[in-house]
């Protein structure tokens, strides 16, 4: 076993430092296990592992409740010998996503600013323990974070028991990264007092005391991030409008120079939009946001940035290097916080953040699909789309016009489930084009719609739609055909093409 017990300064819990075998035959069936983590930073990793050796020979399940999603330790390992029951708040796993759709695992989506209010209040049950990852232990029993802090904070708060895995790949200069600030409930809440995206309201470590640990776990493995994929055409058009859009309200006087606080989700077309930045002529940009990706290093070198404020920084293996090579230097510019202030309904308001997120599919009325494929099958989550959506001074959604090689459009009559409604999109951005939909009516914002962003091979169909939508209801506020509106989903059932 490695040797944790530098990291472990309170010398009475260094008899508690056990194995990761020694805490899995500990667990019990249909505990609640809330865990740190938030994206594939700062999950727990030695015990999940060994409880999934453990369920492979005695099979049971556990409800798993995190910041986010997890890297492959911890839901794909418990996925694949089917050891979750309830999974909350978010995944991205393929074979979790797979246990999901076929009815074995009750997964609750819910938006991440609310999922530790949520758990806190009880209604979804007790958490049994807290399993949490930090770089170190004080004196005082206090947690020193990782890579991310999502809702460890307030599960260590609700938990009588904790377990600590110490990993001992994270770098003890993370500490002073994090800013943890967990709200009192209501009717006690009081405003959450960040005015500016580096402001600091609370302490550098998860409260914690020694009484509560149970166990200690030494851990070596290092964060699973994901190689990040290269930029590919579409994105990087939808970049381009991005920028171009951003200039036009700088230039109408509607945004400042630098710019309002840039909140961007994950994947291809985030880091596109990133990448734009750093090529740009902005600079001094603030990121009010949820993870922070290797662009926000870019940004960093560029000298064009001011602050970034997240919950997870998530890097690709080369990017955590490159960070890890430069901790001092980095650390001036970001900070982590817990995900219920980094997507903060209140302060997303106040700072009037730039909300740029990804869509599954988007109707030709402005209502947002994020998560689920033909309005049946799960993808992720809404994640943290939902809180700044509502929130932001400005919305934007992308999607590429077409998905699986023009077999489905992306815009559609009707969405086949809303996440985000029309009330709160400002922007759609596709491949195609830029469509303002500030100031429209419903009519206006659909030929808005169909015409600047669905590709050309579906843009007649939408057009014959919506003129024969408008007559059929004699113009009516929301122009639909209802016995019609999910054609192009049924459609691709049947035929494996949304095209007639
Ligand atoms: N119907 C069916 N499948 C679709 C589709 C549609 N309308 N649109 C896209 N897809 C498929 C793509 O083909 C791709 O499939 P593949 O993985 O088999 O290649 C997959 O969905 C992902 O699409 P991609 O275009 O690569 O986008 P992405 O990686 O950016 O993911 C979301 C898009 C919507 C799934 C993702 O952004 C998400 O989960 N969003 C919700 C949470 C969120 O917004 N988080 C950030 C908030 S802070």
């Amino acid at each position: 076993m490695i040797d944790i017990r530098d990291r472990v300064k309170n010398k009475e819990l260094h008899s508690k430092i056990v194995s990761a075998e020694e805490v899995a035959a500990w667990i019990k069936p249909d505990m609640t296990i809330a865990c740190s983590g938030f994206t594939a930073s700062a999950y727990p990793k030695a015990v999940p592992i060994a409880l999934a050796e453990r369920m492979k020979k005695e099979p049971f399940t556990v409800n798993i409740w995190t910041g986010a999603s997890t890297g492959p330790e911890c839901d794909n390992v418990l996925a694949l010998v089917h050891g979750i029951k309830q999974r909350l708040p978010y995944q991205t796993d393929s074979a979790l996503r797979k246990d999901i759709n076929d009815g074995h695992v009750n997964y609750l989506d819910l938006h991440l600013s609310e999922s530790a209010q949520l758990t806190r209040t009880g209604f979804l049950g007790k958490i049994d323990v807290a399993l949490v990852e930090a770089a170190a232990i004080t004196e005082e029993g206090n947690l020193i974070p990782t890579t991310s802090l999502g809702n460890a904070a307030s599960y260590v708060q609700s938990a009588d028991i904790v377990i600590v895995e110490v990993n001992t790949t994270q770098p003890m200069e993370l500490e002073g990264m994090h800013d943890v600030y967990v709200p009192l409930d209501p009717p006690n809440r009081l405003p959450i007092p960040i005015v500016k995206a580096d402001d600091r309201i609370g302490t550098t470590y998860i409260p914690c005391t020694p009484d509560k640990i149970k166990f200690i776990v030494p851990c070596d493995i290092k964060d699973h991030t994901r190689d990040l994929t290269p930029v590919d055409e579409n994105s990087k058009k939808m970049a381009a409008f991005t920028l171009d859009f951003l200039r036009a309200e700088i230039k109408a006087g509607r945004m400042p120079e630098k710019l309002l606080p840039l909140q961007s989700g994950v994947g291809n077309v985030a880091n596109a939009v990133l990448a734009g930045f750093v090529e740009s002529d902005m600079s001094d940009l603030v990121v009010y946001t949820e993870v922070i990706q290797d662009a926000m290093l870019d940004l960093i070198d560029a000298g064009k940035l001011g602050f970034a404020s997240g919950t997870a920084f998530s890097p690709s293996p080369a990017g955590m290097e490159r960070f890890y090579k430069d901790v001092e230097k980095y650390k001036k510019y970001l900070l982590l916080r817990p995900e219920e202030i980094s997507n903060s309904p209140e302060v997303v308001h106040r700072l009037g953040v730039i909300a740029m997120n990804t869509a599954l599919e988007v109707d030709i009325y402005g209502n947002v699909n994020s998560t689920h494929v033909t309005g049946t099958k799960m993808m992720n989550g809404i994640g943290g789309s939902g809180d700044f959506a509502r929130n932001a001074y400005l919305t934007i959604f992308y999607t590429p016009s077409t998905a699986k090689g023009g077999k489905i459009s992306s815009v559609v009559p009707m969405c086949s489930h809303v996440d985000h409604t029309e009330h709160d999109v400002d922007i759609i951005i596709s491949e195609q084009g830029v469509a303002d939909l500030r100031g429209l009516e419903p009519r206006s914002r659909a030929l808005e719609i169909i015409n600047k962003c669905s590709h050309p091979d579906y843009r007649p169909i939408l057009l014959d739609y919506y003129e024969r939508a408008l007559a059929a209801t004699k113009k009516s506020n929301t122009p639909h055909l209802l016995h019609e509106a999910l054609s192009f989903h049924t459609r691709f059932i049947e035929t494996g093409d949304m095209r007639p």
